[in-house]
């Protein structure tokens, strides 16, 4: 439902409802503003892609929502927990995130069984025995339990972002961010990562999602949230945003990816 007076796409919808509120949030690295008043929802069971030109401040707002980056102003809100309060236990915060960047970051000199569970046997303090359970639970959901023991390197690029995507599932996330996690793919490895993408969708995921594939972002997505130059251009349905957007703008931005 959108508020015609504000524009906001996530009028009615009940707070309960919203994983993440992104309220007001400016970022400055130096004399750039890079996230200039960026404000945003992404509701229960949804899945948002984040589009936007090169530098317009993606991953700046994914580091944000993850704590690697600092806001300046604004808040950022993870149900009712204001994640950018320097009080609270970032640690628990960001157990509730899950993240995949572009590159896949397995360590080469771990199996894929200890790069899926290290940081919950090291950071959260779960002990050898449940990590493996619930580690190799995930692998056999995403067919990959017979490669627990490989190491990264004997793993196609797919199959190691799979990986990365089982790791970032170990705590049972409210929210998946997920960062052109397809970009550093051979082409052909692109569609099965993107596969298990609509597959969390479909068991109820909420997910932000950085891309630059447009027909999936089309298909898949139930909001397109455009960012352009530190601010959020468009929020609105893939067909409102990518199809039928007025701007000239937004319509040349899309329009590049066509040609
Ligand atoms: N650690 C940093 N220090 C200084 N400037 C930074 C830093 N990280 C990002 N920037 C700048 O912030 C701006 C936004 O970068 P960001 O990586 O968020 O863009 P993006 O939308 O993710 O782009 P892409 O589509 O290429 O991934 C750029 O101008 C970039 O140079
Ligand atoms: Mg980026």
């Amino acid at each position: 439902m959108t508020d015609v007076t504000t524009g906001d796409q996530t009028a009615g919808v009940p707070d309960n409802e919203k994983v993440l509120r992104i309220d007001g949030v400016v970022k400055r690295f130096g004399d750039n503003l890079v996230l200039d008043h960026v404000s945003f929802d992404v509701h229960k069971h949804e899945v948002v892609a984040l589009l936007g030109p090169s530098g317009s401040g993606k991953s700046t707002l994914m580091k944000c929502i993850n704590l690697l980056e600092r806001v300046d102003d604004g808040q950022i809100w993870l149900g009712d927990t204001d994640i950018t309060d320097p009080r609270i236990n970032q640690d628990k915060s960001r157990a509730r995130i899950g993240v995949v960047f572009q590159q896949f970051n397995l360590f080469p000199h771990m199996t894929v069984l200890n790069n899926v569970t290290l940081a919950v046997r090291k950071v959260h303090k779960w002990d050898r025995a449940r990590a493996e359970e619930k580690a190799m639970g995930l692998l056999k959901r995403i067919g990959m339990e017979q490669k627990a023991r490989e190491y990264p390197d004997r793993l196609s690029g797919g199959q190691q972002q799979r990986v990365a995507i089982a790791r970032a599932l170990m705590t049972d996330p409210e929210l998946l961010l997920l960062d052109e996690i397809t970009s550093a793919l051979d082409p052909l490895l692109v569609g099965e990562v993107l596969e298990m993408v609509s597959e969390l969708k479909d068991q109820g995921a909420t997910i932000l999602m950085a891309t630059h594939e447009m027909s999936f972002a089309h298909s898949a997505a139930d909001r397109i949230t455009l960012l352009r130059r530190g601010r959020i251009a468009e929020n609105g349905s893939p067909a409102d945003v990518m199809d039928n957007s007025t701007d000239p703008e937004t319509q040349e931005f899309f329009h590049s990816y066509r040609a």
